[in-house]
């Protein structure tokens, strides 16, 4: 004979009289006030993202100039570039620092220097120039190379190769701070019969 198991029914608890409990309510509204704040802290954490991420801190060549370029009938190369960088903080609440600064500077493919910088702070809203003087004497070309450089002194253009990075920081009071990594990769070309730069947009992207 089957045994009959016992048969327990649900009852939905409601509170008291049936109808639902404060406490339920309460519990709701708060968990609806955490929602929309979540929401409203997203939205201005977005809009305050769209409006100063085009004042990111960002390193450029503004100016520079070629003052030497001599190659030899060996195939060696000599020259002494001088190279501005422009380290800008378009943030009118915040200091930026920069760090972990590098630029390789080469000629087809050849390296020539690598230029660094010690860590430095840039104030809000300004800008803080780095000076390079790079010399490099007798860097060795191939053939194809050597014809480079002479196709550049008949076209009186010469390019080189200028790539970069740094980390930037903003330091946003007590809050922390905004990070950044930005690379900056672009040509910087000179006439060579006198040295003039020829200015192009050379200006980091920022991550
Ligand atoms: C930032 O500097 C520029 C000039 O360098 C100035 O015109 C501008 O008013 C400054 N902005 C703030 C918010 O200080
Ligand atoms: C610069 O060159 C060195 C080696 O030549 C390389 O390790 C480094 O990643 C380069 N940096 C940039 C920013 O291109
Ligand atoms: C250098 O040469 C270029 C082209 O020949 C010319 O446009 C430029 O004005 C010159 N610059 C100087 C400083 O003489």
């Amino acid at each position: 004979m089957a045994k009959t198991m016992p048969k327990f029914k649900g009852k939905l608890v409601m509170g008291a009289n049936g109808r639902t409990n404060p406490l339920v309510w309460l519990v709701a509204i708060i968990c609806t006030v955490i929602a929309v704040a979540v929401v409203v802290v997203g939205i201005a954490v977005f809009i305050g993202y769209m409006v100063i991420h085009p004042r990111v801190p960002v390193i450029s060549v503004n100016n520079a100039h070629l003052d030497l370029l001599r190659n030899d009938y060996a195939g060696l190369l000599q020259t002494q570039l001088t190279i501005v960088v422009t380290a800008k903080n378009g943030n009118a609440r915040a200091h930026a620092s920069f760090s972990d600064i590098t630029f390789n500077i080469s000629y087809q493919g050849q390296d020539i220097a690598v230029l660094v910088a010690d860590p430095f702070e840039v104030p809000k809203n300004s800008s803080k120039d780095l000076s390079y003087v790079v010399q490099s004497s007798s860097i060795p070309l191939s053939p194809d190379q050597m014809e480079q450089v002479g196709d550049a002194w008949k076209k009186n253009e010469i390019e080189f190769d200028f790539t970069g990075a740094a980390r930037t920081q903003w330091k946003v009071g007590p809050l922390g701070s905004v990070k950044y990594l930005c690379h900056l990769d672009c040509d910087l070309k000179f006439r060579p019969l006198n040295g003039t730069y020829i200015p192009s947009r050379c200006t980091s992207k920022s991550h």
